[in-house]
Parts: C-alpha cells; structure tokens; sequence
C-alpha cells in the first residue's frame, strides 16, 4: 500500500507504510473538535458504514459509530449476528456480498483469523478489520499510537512495555509490529505460555529491533515510558484449565507503580477485567479512558480516508 488509501481494505498494520500511518494519525488531530461535537462536519453525508460484529464490542463499535455520525454519515448492520441470517446458516461470503451492496465501507469483527481478509475478496467496498480472532486489530493500533504521540510527543525512543495475554491478543500483535516500524524499545511481559507468537517476534526483527522477553513486570516497570496492560482472552483459550492457571497474572496497582517513572503512562485497549485495579483511575500515569476516547477522531480519519472525502 502506498499513497492513498481511498477505496482500500485496512486488514493488518503491516497493509501500512510508516508515512501512511504519520499521515493518518495528523488528519486525526485535525478530528478532534469535531470528534468532541464542538465543531460539525457534512464530509461524509450520504455515505454509509455497513457494521458487522460477530464477537461483542462497546468502543470499537461504538467509536467506528460516532465517527461515521459526527463527519455526517450513516451507520447500519449488527451487533450480534443472532439476530441476522447468519443464525440461518448463511456463509460469510454471502453477508457480506449483501452489505456491500447497501453500504460504501464495511466495518467487520470476527472470531475467526483471516476473516477480514476473506470479506475483501467479496466485497467491491473497501473493508476494515475490526478485529479477527486472535489475528490483527489494526484501527486499534492507530488509536494507541495517536495516544503515545500525543501523549509523550512522540514513539521513536519510547520504551514500552506490553504485559498480559500476549498469544491471543489481537490488539498487542498489530501494536507491537508497529511500534517496532516507529523505532519504539519494547519488552514483553507474560508468562512463558501467552508470550509473543514467533512471527511477530521476527518480523520486529527483521525491522532491525530486540524486543526483550520477559515473565517479571518488577524488573522492567522502573524503566518503562509506556505500561500498555492487555486482558487474559478468557474466549480464546481451547482449555478452561489453561485459562484458571493464567488469570489474575498480573494486577497493576498502586503499589506496583512505586517504582514507576514519574511520566509513566498506562494504557490499555479495555475491556479491563482485573488487570489494573481502580486505584490506579485516578493516579496520574492513566491514560485509558483518554485513549478510548482518540478511538473517534482516528477513525473519523481513517473513514474519510478510505471513503475519498480526504487525501
Ligand atoms: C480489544 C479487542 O476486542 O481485541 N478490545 C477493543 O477493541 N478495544 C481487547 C480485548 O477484548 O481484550
């Protein structure tokens, strides 16, 4: 991919040059009145978000919503496929055959890896992964990367460190590879059986970056920049045995953050379950209801990308 995206399936991070990503993440600044209703936009009325969510989602959804809303536009589909004829058995390539015909950009979210990409070969529209099983969660990773931008003035240099359910969570793989692109130090805390998958570990690599592994946030949270806290994927797990053995790994506290740096932020793509304790809410290194929130402007960007209103 390069230049332009109007007209483009958004599948991975990797569908991205980093000068794509700059681009993208500038046209989200220039979002955000609009994104917060204190300025109005027509740029995409007439047009329409055909959404498709096979898994559950609140911010995704709802963020990919208020974009499509605030820029003019509107937004149809499902928030579970229950209560459309996927229930009756019908295939993929078919749902998605229907909404391209009724809408001009598909937002889709499904369990199974590799579903987004699929939907692009049906589809004329242009369609962006909302997240696909364990695979990639690439509209996630622009908003994270505008909140460390915004937040720490930049990415090159940061050191940020990615703890939790690193095997199945979809948002860490796009996140990592890209922050690997923008030249970020990263460490990776898990235990040994949720670590980095090795393809994402050498694709960093090939980048010419040493991502550190690591089991222990205690050795490494003193130097951290960036603490970005993910779920244990309880859903992914093929074993519930597994998932007991893992859950409640890691809880970021107050006392955990003793040895913080004074400018440490945390993020976190939420849902939170236990990860991070509510203490740490009004601690001034959070930073994850701010970066939900820059879920708006970056697809409101990204949107009016795809769609033509903006170059
Ligand atoms: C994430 C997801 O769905 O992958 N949520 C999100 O989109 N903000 C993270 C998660 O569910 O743990």
């Amino acid at each position: 991919m390069s230049g332009s995206l109007k007209g483009l399936d958004i599948v991975s991070i990797r569908d991205f040059s980093r000068d794509q990503i700059e681009h993208i993440l500038k046209v989200a600044e220039g979002m955000v009145p609009v994104a917060k209703g204190e300025e109005k936009s027509n740029l995409l009325e007439g047009r329409v978000l055909g959404s498709l969510f096979y898994e559950p989602s609140t911010r995704t959804r709802l963020s990919f919503e208020a974009a499509m809303t605030r820029l003019g536009g509107r937004t149809l589909g499902f928030d579970e496929p229950k209560g459309s004829s996927v229930a009756k058995g019908e295939t993929l390539a078919d749902t998605i055959r229907m909404v391209d015909a009724y809408s001009d950009v598909i937002v889709l979210r499904h369990p199974q890896e590799g579903a987004a990409r699929l939907a692009g070969h049906f589809a004329e529209k242009p369609v962006i992964n909302a997240g696909d099983g364990a695979g990639q969660h690439p509209t996630q990773t622009l908003l994270d990367l505008f909140t460390i931008m915004k937040e720490k003035g930049g990415i090159e240099g940061n050191h940020v460190v990615i703890v939790g359910d690193l095997k199945y969570g979809r948002t860490v793989h796009s996140l990592s590879e890209a922050l690997g692109m923008f030249g970020a130090k990263l460490t990776f805390v898990a235990p040994p059986t949720l670590q980095m998958p090795k393809e994402h570990v050498k694709h960093i690599e090939s980048m010419g970056m040493r991502p550190t592994i690591s089991s222990s946030l205690d050795d490494v949270i003193e130097e951290a920049d960036v603490l970005y806290v993910t779920r244990i994927q309880k859903e992914r797990f093929p074993d519930p045995a597994e998932y007991q053995k893992v859950a409640g790994a890691y809880t970021i506290n107050s006392a955990i953050l003793r040895d913080a740096a004074d400018d440490l932020i945390i993020m976190h793509p939420l849902p939170r379950v236990n990860e991070i304790s509510s203490d740490v809410d009004q601690t001034k290194h959070a930073r994850y209801f701010e970066q939900a929130f820059n879920g708006v402007p970056v697809r409101m960007a990204l949107l009016s990308m795809v769609l033509g209103g903006i170059e």
